[in-house]
C-alpha cells in the first residue's frame, strides 16, 4: 500500500524565523520500513532517507553546477597568451526553483531474467515524482525517486519544451550525508581503473588511508584524497548496511564520490571530459539512477535487486541467441609471463600493412598457435567445457601497449601459427566455440573503425563472444576510462554487437550499473581486480569476500577463477605470492555470480588434481535460485544455489540435468573458520548425496594452497556439517537428490 504525505512544512514557525518556506514530502518503502522525504527549503531540493526511524541519509542538496554556455567562448588577448572563456557566467541548478507538482505511483511486477541468480525477479516499489521550477530563470528539472523495501533509487530528469535544451555540467552536486562515522570498504577514486584492492576503515579515515593499497596501472588517474569510488559499502552503528552506488549509467559520465571525513557528508564527484566538464545533456534528458541500498544485514545486501530493477527491460525481441558460458583459455600462461601475446621479438614497432610478419622469426613463446589451440580444445572438450578463449591470435602485440598508437590492432589478421578458420572448425567439431579477443588498447576509434568488420568476421567463423579490453591511456588524449564519451563507446559496442547476436565481456570498461537487463548480452566485465592480479604481485586474501558487495552489484564480473598451481615460480619464474587455495578457487564458482565463468589455470595443473576439478566440471554458470546464507563484508561469505535447468550444458548438464541439485560455496579472508553449514535450504524429508571440497586442517593459501580433502555423505534438511576454510581459503559443495 502506497502512502504518500503531504506534510507542508514543520512550516509556519520555521518559515517565519528563516523568513523562508519549507515543504516536505515524506512517503515509505512497500513494506513501511524504509521512509523517504523530499524537502523544498528555501527553493533548495533535497532529500532524506530513514531506516524504521534511524535516520541513514540526512537532508542532502540535489542540483547541478552548470556551464554558462555550450559553445559560444570569447577570446581573451593577454600580453602574450591567448585564452578563451565563456560568453555567459556558469549558474546554479541546484536553488532558486518552485514547485510545479508530484504525482504518486507504486509499482509491483515479477519479471523474467535472461540469466542471472534467479529466473524472476520482483520489482516493488513506492514512487514519487517531484516537478521543479527555476523562478527566474524558468528551468525545468523533476526528481523521481523510488523507494523500494531495500532502498532508494532517484534520478534527475528535464522534461522536453523548456528553457534549458541543451547544457554542460561543471558538477552534479547530489549528496549523500551520512548520519555517522561509518564503517566503509572503498577502493580509491580514479577516472581510469577500478584495479585496487579494498580498505576497510570509517569515513573519517579514508584520507589517511589512501594510498594504503595504491599500485601501479597503466592508466591511472585518482583526483583527490577523500574520493572513493561506488558501489561504496558502509555499515553504521546501528547494524545497518547503506551501499551508494549508480543505476542505468547511459550517456552521462560515471559517478565517483567524494567524501568529507569531518562531516561524514558525501557528493558525487562525476567523470570529466578532457576539457574538465562532465557531462553533455540535450533535453530531454535523464540522469542515471542514483542508489542507497539500505539492508538489516549483509546478506540482504548481497540478495538485493534494487540496481536491476532501476534498469530498463530488456531491449531484445530475440535472447535465443544469449547463453551462458564456462569457458577456459590460452591466457594465464600470458598473464603469468610462461607465454608470450606476441609472434616475434624482431619488430620494436610494428605498422599494419606494411610489417611482415609472414617471414618474422617466431619467438618461440607464442602461446596462441595452432598446436596448442588445438590441444587447449581438446582438453576443454574433454571436460564439457563451453568454450575456449585464445589471447594473441591477431597480428599487433608486439608494441601494442602504452604507446598512444591509434592504429594498434586490425582485428582481422590472424599471426602466421593461428589458423582462424581450421581452428574454428576442429573447435565446432569438438562442441567448443573459440572465444575473441579484441584488446583495443584503449584506440576506441580505432576499434570503432574496425567494429563492423571485426563482428562480421566473428560471424564468419562462428564465434559468439568476445573479450574486449582497453589497457592504457584513452586515446584520444585527455580521455577517461569513464567519462561520457568513453561510456557512449562501450554502449555502441553492446548495440553493435547485439546486431551480430555476439554476447560481449568488456575488460577495463566502466563499472557495470545493471544494464545488463536491458542488454543481456553484456554478459561480463571486469572493472576491478581480477585474478591476473594473482600473477602481478598477489591478491590478500578477503577480496573475493568484498566484490560481491561492492563491484557485483551492478552485474557479473570475470573474475576468472580457477588457479591450481599457486606456486607460480617454479612453473614460470614469476614471484608473485598468490594468496589463494585450490578449495578457496572453486567456492568462487558459488559465491561469485557471474554467467560467464572461466577455469583459469592450465591443463597440465588440472591434470594434478582432476578430483578438484571436477567441481569446477559440474558447476552449473546460471542460476534458478541464489541463497546467501552468511556474510560479513571482507571477512566471509557463503550461498548455495540451485541451477536453471534450461541453460545447462557440457559436464554441467551432465551432472545437473533433470535432477535436484545445489551448489553451494565459502570463502573467507585472513582468518581460517570452522563453519558450520546447515542444508536446511534442501527439500525437506529428501536425501541428498552431497560431495564436500574443503581446505585440508594444515592447509594455508600461503604455506599449503593445495591441500584438500574431498569426502561424499548423505545429508537431508536437517543435516549439518562443519567445513574448514583455511587462510585465503573456501569449501565448494555439489549436491543431488537421492532417486
Ligand atoms: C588486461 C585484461 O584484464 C587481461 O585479461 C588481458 O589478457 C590483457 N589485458 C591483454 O588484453
Ligand atoms: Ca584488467
Amino acid at each position: 500500500m502506497k502512502r504518500l504525505t503531504l506534510i507542508l512544512a514543520a512550516a509556519a514557525a520555521l518559515a517565519a524565523c528563516s523568513g523562508g518556506q519549507t515543504q516536505s514530502y515524506c512517503f515509505t518503502s512497500p513494506d513501511g520500513k524504509l521512509e523517504a522525504a523530499f524537502i523544498l527549503e528555501d527553493g533548495v531540493p533535497q532529500y532524506s532517507l530513514n531506516s524504521c526511524g534511524t535516520a541513514v541519509v540526512l537532508p542532502s542538496r540535489l542540483g547541478f553546477d552548470v556551464r554558462g554556455n555550450v559553445k559560444a567562448e570569447k577570446l581573451n588577448y593577454g600580453a602574450n597568451r591567448i585564452s578563451k572563456s565563456d560568453m555567459n557566467p556558469s549558474y546554479m541548478l541546484d536553488r532558486d526553483f518552485e514547485l510545479v507538482g508530484t504525482a504518486e505511483d507504486s509499482f509491483d511486477e515479477t519479471w523474467q531474467t535472461v540469466w542471472g541468480e534467479e529466473s524472476e525477479i520482483r520489482c516493488n516499489y513506492n514512487e514519487l515524482l517531484v516537478q521543479l521550477r527555476q523562478k527566474e530563470s524558468g528551468r525545468l528539472m523533476n526528481v523521481r525517486l523510488r523507494l523500494f523495501n531495500d532502498g532508494l533509487g532517484f534520478r534527475y530528469e528535464f522534461p522536453d519544451e523548456q528553457a534549458l535544451v541543451y547544457f554542460v555540467l561543471n558538477e552534479e552536486l547530489t549528496e549523500f550525508n551520512m548520519a555517522s562515522d561509518n564503517e566503509c570498504w572503498w577502493i580509491p577514486g580514479d577516472f581510469d581503473t577500478q584495479e585496487y584492492e579494498y580498505n576497510h576503515t570509517r569515513l573519517s579515515e579514508i584520507k589517511a588511508h589512501f594510498t594504503d593499497k595504491m599500485r601501479g596501472n597503466s592508466s591511472q588517474t585518482p583526483f583527490d584524497r577523500q574520493g572513493v569510488q561506488t558501489a561504496f559499502l558502509m555499515k553504521t552503528p546501528e547494524g545497518l548496511y547503506v551501499n551508494i552506488h549508480e543505476a542505468a549509467l547511459v550517456d552521462y559520465p560515471c559517478m565517483h564520490l567524494l567524501v568529507d571525513g569531518k562531516t561524514h557528508g558525501i557528493r558525487s564527484y562525476l567523470t570529466p571530459d578532457a576539457q574538465g566538464y562532465k557531462g553533455n545533456l540535450q533535453t530531454p534528458a535523464v540522469t542515471p539512477w542514483r542508489t542507497v541500498q539500505v539492508t538489516r544485514s549483509a546478506t540482504e545486501m548481497l540478495s538485493s535487486r534494487l540496481v536491476l530493477n532501476l534498469n530498463e527491460p530488456c531491449a531484445l525481441d530475440d535472447v535465443s541467441w544469449i547463453h551462458p558460458v564456462k569457458y577456459m583459455g590460452v591466457w594465464w600462461e600470458m598473464i603469468t609471463g610462461a607465454g608470450s601475446w606476441s609472434y616475434t621479438d624482431e619488430f620494436k614497432s610494428v605498422r599494419l600493412g606494411s610489417t611482415d610478419f609472414a617471414s618474422a622469426t617466431p619467438n618461440g613463446r607464442h602461446s596462441g598457435n595452432n598446436t596448442h589451440v588445438r590441444s587447449s580444445i581438446d582438453f576443454a572438450s574433454a571436460h564439457g567445457f563451453d568454450a575456449l578463449l585464445v589471447e594473441g591470435w591477431n597480428i599487433g602485440w608486439e608494441d601494442w601497449a602504452n604507446n598512444d598508437k591509434d592504429y594498434v590492432f586490425d582485428f582481422q589478421t590472424p599471426y602466421p601459427d593461428f589458423d582462424i578458420e581450421a581452428l574454428n572448425d576442429y573447435a565446432h567439431s569438438k562442441g567448443i566455440r573459440l572465444v575473441m579477443h579484441h584488446e583495443t588498447s584503449s584506440s576506441p576509434r580505432n576499434y570503432e573503425r574496425h567494429l563492423e568488420a571485426a563482428y562480421s568476421l566473428m560471424n564468419r567463423y562462428g564465434y559468439d563472444a568476445v573479450k574486449s579490453g582497453y589497457v592504457g591511456d584513452i586515446l584520444p588524449q585527455g580521455l577517461h576510462h569513464y567519462s561520457q564519451w568513453m561510456v557512449n563507446h562501450y554502449q555502441y559496442c553492446i548495440t553493435e554487437a547485439a546486431k551480430h547476436h555476439i554476447m560481449v565481456n568488456a575488460h577495463e570498461a566502466v563499472r557495470p550499473t545493471g544494464l545488463c537487463r536491458t542488454w543481456p548480452n553484456m554478459i561480463g566485465n571486469e572493472s576491478a581486480m581480477g585474478t591476473e592480479y594473482q600473477a602481478m604481485g598477489g591478491i590478500a586474501p578477503g577480496h573475493t569476500a568484498i566484490l560481491p558487495f561492492t563491484r557485483l552489484n551492478g552485474g557479473p564480473m570475470d573474475y576468472t577463477p580457477g588457479i591450481f598451481e599457486t606456486d607460480l615460480s617454479s612453473w614460470c619464474g614469476n614471484d608473485s605470492k598468490v594468496g589463494t587455495t585450490i578449495c578457496g578457487q572453486l567456492a568462487l564458482y558459488v559465491t561469485m555470480y557471474s554467467p560467464l565463468q572461466m577455469a583459469c589455470d592450465i591443463p597440465e595443473h588440472y591434470k594434478e588434481h582432476l578430483d578438484a576439478f571436477k567441481f569446477i566440471e559440474d558447476v552449473a554458470v546460471d542460476w534458478e535460485k541464489s541463497i546467501y546464507l552468511d556474510a560479513e563484508p571482507g571477512e566471509y561469505i557463503v550461498a548455495a544455489r540451485k541451477p536453471r535447468q534450461s541453460s545447462l550444458s557440457g559436464s554441467a548438464a551432465s551432472f545437473s540435468k533433470g535432477e535436484d541439485t545445489w551448489f553451494a560455496g565459502g570463502v573467507t579472508d585472513c582468518s581460517a573458520r570452522d563453519y558450520d553449514f546447515c542444508f536446511s535450504f534442501l527439500d525437506e524429508g529428501c536425501e541428498y548425496e552431497a560431495t564436500i571440497y574443503q581446505d585440508a586442517p594444515d592447509a594455508d593459501c600461503y604455506s599449503s594452497p593445495k591441500a584438500y580433502t574431498i569426502t561424499n555423505m548423505k545429508v537431508n534438511s536437517e543435516s549439518s556439517v562443519s567445513v574448514h576454510m583455511a587462510r585465503g581459503g573456501g569449501f565448494a559443495i555439489s549436491l543431488k537428490k537421492c532417486r
